[in-house]
């Protein structure tokens, strides 16, 4: 947050931003500054437009619902981009390594000159092993160490700044959160409920593959950079 608000920017651009959270605190904390968050998920731009509404933010926050691949033309002095380097690389489902590299080149051409960047992707924290990798992509290949990751980085033109890794108990509470999604669904519905035991093993499987599988293993860097 610091990094971002501080000297205030002019333009703040969130590639990937989910529901915008990030981007409308450092709205907050700059009040000069405007924003602009690229999501293709139609739903978390709503939620991130009914926040900007709810915080007072809308004559200075933009979201755009698209794929990010098409908001190249608009540069900022202040870019983030959290968990979305996908964007810039093949999809998810083909369980294809993480394109660190295409990410970087990309975001690179979107900080103006002197700007900066927030960057934070998932990394292997840790040697990964077959029970680590199975619920992922399946392949030890499918993210980089944070040391080749800041190797990365830098080859792409950055200046790091400071980093930072999501502590183990961070990803603890994160996992908690995501299985929560399973039990409200539970409590609010019947045991005998026709979906009811699909919940159950969707519950068990992420809680398995968590806690038996990459926990420890798959990490989350985060990088302030200066272009
Ligand atoms: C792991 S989430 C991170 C969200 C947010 N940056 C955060 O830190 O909470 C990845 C986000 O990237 C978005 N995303 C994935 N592929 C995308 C694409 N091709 N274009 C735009 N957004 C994309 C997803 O919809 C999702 O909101």
């Amino acid at each position: 947050m610091a990094f971002l608000s501080d000297p205030a920017p002019a333009e703040v651009l969130d590639m990937g931003c989910g529901w915008g959270e990030l981007l409308l605190r450092v709205l907050t904390s700059a009040p000069q500054a405007r924003g602009r968050g690229v999501d293709s998920a139609s739903v978390s731009i709503d939620r991130a437009r009914q926040q900007a509404m709810a915080r007072g933010l809308l004559n200075r926050a933009t979201f755009d619902s698209m794929p990010g691949m098409e908001a190249q033309h608009r540069l900022a002095d202040a870019v983030i981009c959290i968990g979305a380097s996908q964007i810039w690389g093949p999809p998810v489902e083909d369980a294809q390594p993480l394109d660190y590299a295409a990410a970087l080149c990309a975001l690179r051409a979107l900080v103006l000159p002197g700007g900066r960047l927030v960057y934070g992707e998932a990394i292997w924290s840790a040697t990964p092993h077959p029970a680590a990798t199975a619920p992922l992509a399946g392949r030890d290949d499918e993210f980089l160490t944070v040391d080749a990751l800041r190797e990365q980085i830098r080859a792409a033109g950055f200046e790091v700044v400071d980093d930072d890794q999501a502590t183990v108990q961070e990803w603890d509470v994160f996992e908690a959160g995501y299985r929560d999604r399973f039990t409200r669904w539970l409590e609010a519905h019947d045991d005998d409920h026709p979906a009811a035991e699909q919940v159950r093993r969707q519950y068990e499987e992420q809680r398995a593959a968590y806690e038996e599988g990459y926990r420890g293993v798959l990490g989350m860097a985060y990088f302030c950079l200066r272009g």
